[in-house]
């Protein structure tokens, strides 16, 4: 079963998708959470699951014992789900092609630091957009930038509000971001 590491800060909703479906079928597991936030729900999802974790604060992200705790997994794929903060190049240099993320918009719009969760959506109603959705992108050094893997649409109403959006957005996640990373795990080796 090829490893997978998680990194989230908050409640964690893709996180146990991801592990239901890997439960499920078999194919991969989630060997290691990573979070920098120590009253995320993931952590409770962690414990629950019985999948180690670490918690991380803006001094550990920087040293390269973080990248040592990490590839003790072997990890086959490092996962973004809802993590906040911007991933250091030194890690995105330790495991080439393998860092990707999701992120609740059609980047290149609505993307960038301070465009996250809440954010953008309230950015994506405010804008009157017709349309969001949802984009799976590896991790470069910048916020948002790296190659795009794939994108789902949704309608946005006139009567939406950030939160049915954001309720719309997680459908779409929960549906496409596992599957997306087990389509890439077949296709690396
Ligand atoms: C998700 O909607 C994810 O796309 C977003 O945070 C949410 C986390 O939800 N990520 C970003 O905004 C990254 N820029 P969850 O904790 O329920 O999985």
């Amino acid at each position: 079963m090829k490893p997978i590491i998680i990194f989230a800060s908050g409640t964690g909703t893709n996180a146990a998708a991801i592990i239901a479906h890997f439960k499920n079928n078999g194919r991969a597991r989630v060997a290691l959470i990573v979070c920098n936030n120590p009253d995320a729900g993931v952590l409770d999802i962690a414990r629950k699951e019985e999948i180690p974790y670490l918690l991380i604060d803006r001094q550990t992200i920087k040293q390269t014992l973080l990248v040592e705790q990490m590839a003790d997994y072997k990890p086959s794929m490092i996962v973004l789900a809802g993590f906040m903060w911007k991933i250091p190049e030194h890690i995105v240099n330790a495991f080439p092609g393998k860092i990707i993320n999701i992120h609740p918009a059609l980047l290149p719009k609505y993307g960038g630091k301070g465009m996250y969760g809440h954010h953008v959506h309230e950015a994506v109603v405010a804008a009157g957009e017709k349309e969001s959705g949802i984009t799976i992108h590896y991790v470069n050094e910048h916020y948002d930038e790296g190659n795009i893997i794939v994108q789902a649409h949704c309608a946005v109403a006139q009567t939406d509000s950030p939160d049915s959006l954001a309720a719309k957005i997680h459908k779409l996640e929960h549906f496409y971001f596992p599957k997306t990373i087990e389509f890439l795990l077949d296709s690396m080796y």
